[in-house]
């Protein structure tokens, strides 16, 4: 069985993500520091989320994107002026109750400040921190049992920092696939789609990942391949994904939150994540 070895450290000065999110990489971070690579000239990541790669890596330029307009809020507010955003979750943290959370939860705020002080407020004190929508588009996930608006570890000015060297775009992964060339990284953790399987889409918000989404990924990584950038993506480990990128010279090897990374087909099994390389 081929291993590629698995650190436990964490880089000393590893930015903590300010999203909790569904589907999150911090314990791929933690256990695969070293499947990164050292030099590149951009960091793309199109399906940010909470961005733990991007905080771990905190790399010197990068180019990042996602669909939902709630995430991308937030590294926009605290990229444009993280001093007003943290103002804000103080307020939200003294008025923290019951009729202010459902109050917040109402508000459209059109400013990137506020936009981004409400979705951190919400994801921090709604229940087990999920992230939901109704068919309108709006979050409508109830109040959860946390009351930290603001955390001890909260790091606002050095992630405003390290986002004045990124672009932020909200948008779908495709476009900005296709801007990334020679010598870019790109990191795709995208929500897992298997196909046949009549549940087998993820519905991350009002829009839906389909199968043909993981069709039109896998293509957009090949043609990027081809320009010279470096990819790394994560997956379910399913034959029917495992289809879509073997036969086009991508490595594949397996891991999971508690195995070791494997090349061995034998131990399939007991590994859930693909872990695909160009
Ligand atoms: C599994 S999460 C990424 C988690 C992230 N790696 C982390 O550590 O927190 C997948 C993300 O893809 C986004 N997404 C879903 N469909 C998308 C699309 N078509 N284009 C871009 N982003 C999309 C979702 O909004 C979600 O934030």
């Amino acid at each position: 069985m081929a291993l590629i070895s698995a650190t436990a450290d964490q880089k000393a000065n590893t930015l903590q993500p300010f999203l909790k999110w569904a589907g999150g990489k911090r314990w791929f971070v933690q256990k695969h520091a070293d499947i990164f690579p050292k030099n590149f000239r951009r960091y793309v990541e199109p399906f940010l989320g909470g961005g733990s790669v991007f905080f771990h890596l905190q790399p010197r330029k990068s180019l990042l994107g996602d669909v939902n307009p709630d995430v991308i809020s937030v590294y926009r507010g605290v990229k444009e002026d993280w001093k007003a955003v943290v103002d804000k979750l103080r307020q939200h943290q003294k008025l923290h109750s019951d009729e202010h959370y459902y109050m917040v939860r109402a508000q459209q705020p059109t400013d990137a400040v506020s936009q981004a002080s409400r979705m951190l407020y919400l994801n921090r004190t709604c229940f087990n921190g999920i992230y939901r929508v109704n068919l309108q588009g709006e979050f409508n996930v109830p109040r959860g049992t946390k009351n930290w608006v603001l955390r001890d570890d909260d790091q606002f000015e050095e992630i405003s920092k390290l986002l004045t060297r990124a672009e932020i775009r909200l948008t779908d992964f495709e476009s900005l696939i296709d801007e990334a060339g020679k010598e870019d990284f790109i990191f795709c953790d995208p929500p897992y789609t298997v196909r046949h399987n009549f549940n087998g889409f993820v519905k991350y918000n009002e829009k839906l990942f389909s199968w043909s989404d993981q069709e039109r990924l896998a293509a957009a990584l090949l043609r990027a391949k081809a320009r010279g950038a470096t990819v790394l993506a994560t997956n379910a480990n399913h034959h029917s994904v495992r289809d879509l990128y073997e036969s086009h010279g991508f490595r594949l090897l397996t891991t999971s939150r508690y195995s070791s990374i494997s090349a061995s087909a034998e131990y399939r099994k007991q590994f859930d994540e693909l872990i695909i390389l160009s």
